[in-house]
């Protein structure tokens, strides 16, 4: 089971073992969090023997960070349910919202795995490092599991593997680095969530990672009209007539006809912004625009493209 929208790679990871692929599509007004009840609804008409969800928290493709509330309800339905849950928090150090940022497994840990990597907060994407820390009740687990990585492309060199250490070894050596890189996604998060809303776009303020969904379903009959029925043929027409690209919300488990898109909110020099990001306080509404001159333009070219298929028949 996973919450709809979610990141793309686990439906073909599921499909890969042939094992039955459940999304749960969830509700913009919870911000797409996925709630106890709509887990529990889930859990009750499924007749699976071993049932296992996976949660992405922050979540990629929606920014969304769950509150410790809602872990909490949601570790008294996989309990009773007997769910494990593969907790993906490859973006906890990249939260950077109000909200303090807690496992599923603190409330859970018995039937909770979470699993991370080194490529988002650590900006070493390409370097193939991951883990999982497996709890004890689920130790059955653990050696079959190292027999398999070890024997296959899933194990991690051991050159890559003392490249990383000191970053584990010694956080502070790299705090300030994946300080500054979450304070700018966050700025680049809340500027981008203020432009979709002034567009007419609904979008969830992200919380955590790089990442926002915002909808087009405020011009569904609009759309709709001009030939575009689905989120696919959104992106399509999107890329071909403004050059911004965007993913369909569809990728991402969502109904084919929700005119939701996933947003990447990385589009800038990177070793440039390092340098001019107000490295005290916070960058200001301001300073936004010459901050991300790329995302700044890719917004202006949404709202032009939505102004001109108005007037264009
Ligand atoms: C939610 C989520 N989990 C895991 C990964 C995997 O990261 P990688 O294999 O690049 O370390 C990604 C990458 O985009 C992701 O978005």
């Amino acid at each position: 089971m996973v919450p709809a929208p979610s990141w793309v790679s686990y439906g073909p990871q599921a499909k890969i073992r042939s094992k039955s692929f459940i999304p749960i599509t969830t509700d913009i007004k919870n911000g797409y969090r996925l709630q106890a009840a709509e887990l529990d609804k889930t859990c009750s008409g499924e007749d699976i023997p071993q049932k296992i969800l996976i949660l992405n928290n922050p979540s990629n493709p929606t920014g969304s960070v769950h509150t410790p509330d809602e872990l909490r309800s949601l570790a008294e339905v996989c309990r009773k349910h007997g769910v494990i849950v593969i907790s993906d928090e490859i973006y906890a150090l990249t939260k950077f919202g109000e909200i303090p940022f807690e496992g599923i497994a603190g409330y859970y840990p018995e039937g909770t795995i979470t699993t991370s990597g080194v490529s988002k907060a650590f900006s070493a994407g390409g370097w193939r490092l991951g883990y999982a820390m497996i709890p004890d009740e689920l130790n059955e687990i653990t050696r079959p599991l190292s027999a398999f990585v070890s024997e296959t492309f899933s194990c991690v060199s051991a050159p890559i593997q003392y490249a990383v250490l000191p970053g584990f070894e010694n956080y502070e050596s790299v705090r300030n680095h994946v300080e500054l890189c979450r304070d700018i996604h966050g700025a680049a998060g809340e500027f981008l969530q203020q432009r979709f809303t002034e567009i007419g776009l609904n979008c969830p303020e992200p919380q955590g990672a790089f990442y926002l969904f915002p909808d087009f379903e405020n011009f569904k009959d609009l759309l709709t009209s001009r030939g575009i029925n689905n989120s696919e043929e959104l992106s399509k027409r999107l890329l071909e007539e403004t050059g911004v690209a965007l993913l369909p919300g569809s990728d991402f488990y969502m109904p084919d006809d929700f005119m939701g898109v996933r947003v990447a909110s990385v589009d800038y020099d990177g070793a440039q912004l390092m340098q001019d990001f107000p490295q005290s306080g916070k960058a200001t509404l301001e300073m936004y625009t010459s901050l991300f001159p790329r995302l700044a333009d890719a917004c202006e070219r949404l709202e032009n493209w939505l102004q001109w298929i108005y007037y264009c028949i």
